[in-house]
């Protein structure tokens, strides 16, 4: 990221900074789904050797942030597959760059960066729609009902190219001044329920990504910007906003540090019912305190997700001169990145929905519903599949009102391995997969398919494997379960 990077103003209290933040739809085809979740918790396992196996012990991920230069950057791109498994892009999915001309969408850029980032493993972070900063020019000749719809437009554009594919969309990005009211902006002056219009029009547009405001100086607790960013929240989850995370940015660089409260942030927005990550985190010198308070106050919380750095190298940074990053220029991790694999593998809470041990209660919703789950749960009800090659059996593992989490076991009853399944689920009216692991869905409601991960395609004889998915819908109705074949 060799950009102009905007210049920071010190906050009055000195210890947050304020970061200032053609006409060829699917120029190259998007085309692996990459909805699973790689995160699959076991604390019992090893130690990770790497951030991403590290932060996968815990049902998280590891990410970085590239642009598109990063593609003939051998250096970059061999870190980038061994240690992270997921990946946002730095610039190429943002408004300027998807949208250069009013309904010219271009994703060819982006489409790089996603499929160079699948093809390696990884998932990829939709990074973001609608945002005051690089916006399409022709933004800036509209306002009112004509700037509303544009973006509305934008939005849609985008996540019918990118539907089903990606892990999380940013769909707002830093909408908050630093006094906690909202930012001026042409899409503030269009009415202030302009970022729920965005939401919901997102949520219609691909049901199955998650939805996340993103934004920085959000991570103390006591500051004004936090709490105006979580009672906006607070707010979209009580009168049904759809909205499903909250990206802390993160960026402690220039004098700024690790809050004291940071975990405290991270609890009580995930208490809100929604999941939470770390987004673009980056520290001044890469101070290996920082980057490990950072790290365990995500690994605390249960429904923190994910770390993503921006960026991989100090040379990657769009603040080089701060070396703030977890590798050097040349390549080497540094000394923080040995604490935040200490911080990872010393998680001691899993990810909702993602763990593998049976004495690990799945006790909070993990996408996002706000009420509890109802005091006593439907019997079990489990189908299995026609005889054949597997055999596919449902068990309902966690309800709440408006949604389950469901897991299929596919058993190889026969003498002989088998080498690809696939199982076909039916769900009921109104119902939806909001996110699937350890197997790869095509549709997320009504008839769905759901075919092996690359990695767990082989089921030796009388031997089984599993896949999860979470439901948004209603509750108790657990899917019909169809034939199992192989491959
Ligand atoms: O591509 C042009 C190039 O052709 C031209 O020669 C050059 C001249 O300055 O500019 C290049 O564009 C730059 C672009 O990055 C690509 O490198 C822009 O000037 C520069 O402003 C832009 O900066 C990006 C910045 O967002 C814009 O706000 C950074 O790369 C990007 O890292 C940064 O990312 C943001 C997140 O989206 C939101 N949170 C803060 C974060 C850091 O600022």
């Amino acid at each position: 990221m060799k950009d102009a990077p905007a210049q920071p103003k010190r906050r009055r209290s000195g210890r947050a900074r304020l970061l200032l933040g053609g006409v060829c739809a699917a120029a190259i085809a998007v085309s692996s789904v990459a909805l699973v979740n790689f995160a699959y918790a076991d604390l019992s396992g090893p130690p990770g050797t790497t951030l991403k196996a590290a932060a996968e012990r815990s049902g998280r991920y590891f990410g970085a942030a590239m642009g598109g230069d990063r593609l003939n950057d051998s250096g970059f791109l061999t870190i980038a597959n061994r240690e992270f498994d997921m990946m946002t892009a730095v610039n190429e999915m943002k408004p300027d760059a998807t949208e250069p001309n009013s309904g010219q969408f271009t994703f060819t850029a982006g489409d790089a960066i996603y499929t160079w980032a699948t093809q390696h493993g990884m998932r990829v972070r939709g990074h973001t729609l609608a945002w005051h900063a690089q916006q399409p020019r022709f933004w800036a000749g509209l306002s009112g009902s004509s700037l509303r719809t544009a973006m509305i437009e934008h939005i849609n554009g985008v996540m019918a190219h990118y539907k089903g594919k990606l892990a999380y969309w940013d769909v707002v990005n830093e909408a908050f001044a630093e006094n906690g009211s909202r930012r001026q902006s042409n899409l503030q002056n269009t009415g202030n329920d302009w970022i729920e219009a965005a939401f919901r029009t997102a949520r219609t547009a691909d049901p199955s990504v998650k939805l996340c405001y993103n934004d920085y100086n959000i991570e103390n607790w006591t500051y004004a910007k936090t709490q105006g960013v979580y009672n906006m929240i607070k707010d979209f989850k009580t009168r049904g906003v759809p909205i499903d995370c909250v990206g802390l940015q993160t960026h402690f660089t220039g004098g700024s540090s690790l809050p004291s409260n940071f975990q405290t942030t991270l609890s009580s927005f995930a208490a809100l019912g929604v999941d939470v990550a770390l987004t673009e985190a980056d520290v001044t010198n890469a101070s290996t305190t920082q980057y490990a308070g950072l790290t365990q106050a995500c690994a605390n919380v249960p429904r923190c997700v994910g770390i993503t750095t921006w960026g991989i190298r100090d040379s990657d940074s769009w603040r080089g001169s701060e070396n703030p990053l977890l590798f050097d220029r040349n390549s080497n991790p540094k000394p923080a990145y040995t604490s935040v694999l200490n911080a990872l593998n010393t998680a001691t809470t899993t990810v909702p929905g993602t763990s593998t041990s049976p004495s690990t209660p799945v006790s909070t919703p993990p996408s996002s519903p706000s009420s509890s789950p109802p005091s006593s749960p439907p019997g079990s009800p489990s189908a299995s599949g026609q005889p054949g090659a597997c055999t596919a059996t449902f068990r309902m593992v966690n309800t709440w009102d408006g949604g389950f989490q469901g897991e299929v076991t596919v058993a190889n009853n026969g003498s002989a391995t088998i080498n690809g399944w696939t199982v076909r689920l039916t769900l009921a009216g109104g119902q939806s997969i909001a996110n699937i692991w350890n197997g790869v869905n095509t549709g997320t409601s009504g008839a769905v398919t759901v075919r092996n991960a690359a990695y767990n395609a082989t089921v030796g004889a009388n031997a089984s494997t599993t896949f999860g998915f979470l439901v948004n819908g209603s509750t108790g109705t657990a899917p019909g379960i169809g034939a199992c074949t192989s491959p």
